[in-house]
């Protein structure tokens, strides 16, 4: 569903790369639709590095022919461009869906430019919609699934199969719902006071614009 608002959004961004950039490249059904764009572009003879936030969107970036350089030896990314479930139009998003939460901040918090691609269903007047995603260290599940109880969240581990769904790094996900989410920022420090969370899908600060497709046509927001 949606998938030409989000081939429209992921064209639309990449108005924004240019020679010479290192990418990040999010992960996601929306950035799916960016790599063969930017592979087009790569044939064409624009010369850029791409970092990935997950094994996925490497192998799908390396076999499009995009270069792929690792995040270990970078401290800086020009641009990224990444999908959101939820973003309100202040531009704070959730983010985690797809569990690549932990890298998609990393890259997003070293990226000079980071741009939000998304279709309709997306926006929202005021994040809530969605769970927050949360990566748990599995030494310390028990543990934070009380923590975050005691912080007002109902916890789900995310199961894939019979077994816990892992993120890249080989941790737990747990998608936390909440009556409401009135504080965000509140919320977003106390899950990072949680001993044994490595991350969260609350994206704050991090989103310069988005390209928001929707009635037919895709709309720039600016942070304000
Ligand atoms: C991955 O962990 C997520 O943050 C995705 O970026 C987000 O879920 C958007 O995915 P879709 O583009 O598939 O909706």
């Amino acid at each position: 569903m949606f998938e030409d608002e989000k081939r429209a959004a992921a064209l639309a961004a990449a108005g924004e790369i240019l020679g010479g950039m290192v990418i990040g490249l999010g992960t996601g059904s929306t950035v799916a639709e960016l790599i063969p764009v930017l592979a087009a572009r790569v044939r064409d003879g624009l010369e850029v590095v791409a970092v990935a936030t997950s094994v996925a969107t490497e192998a799908a970036a390396r076999a499009a022919g995009i270069r792929i350089a690792s995040f270990a030896d970078l401290s800086r990314i020009d641009l990224t461009i990444d999908g959101v479930d939820e973003i309100e139009p202040s531009l704070r998003a959730i983010k985690g869906a797809g569990g690549a939460l932990l890298r998609e901040k990393i890259v997003a918090t070293a990226s000079v430019r980071m741009v939000a691609i998304a279709d309709s269903s997306k926006f929202s007047a005021a994040l809530g919609s969605r769970r927050v995603p949360v990566e748990v260290l599995p030494f310390a599940r028990e543990f934070v699934m009380q923590a975050l109880g005691a912080i007002g969240a109902v916890p789900e581990l995310r199961m894939a199969g019979e077994q816990p769904a892992r993120s890249d790094q080989g941790n737990l996900l747990v998608d936390c719902a909440f009556a409401h989410l009135h504080d965000p920022a509140g919320l977003a420090r106390r899950l990072s006071d949680i001993p044994g969370v490595m991350g969260h899908g609350l994206f704050l600060g991090e989103i310069d614009a988005l390209y928001l497709a929707r009635k037919g046509r895709v709309e720039r927001i600016e942070r304000p």
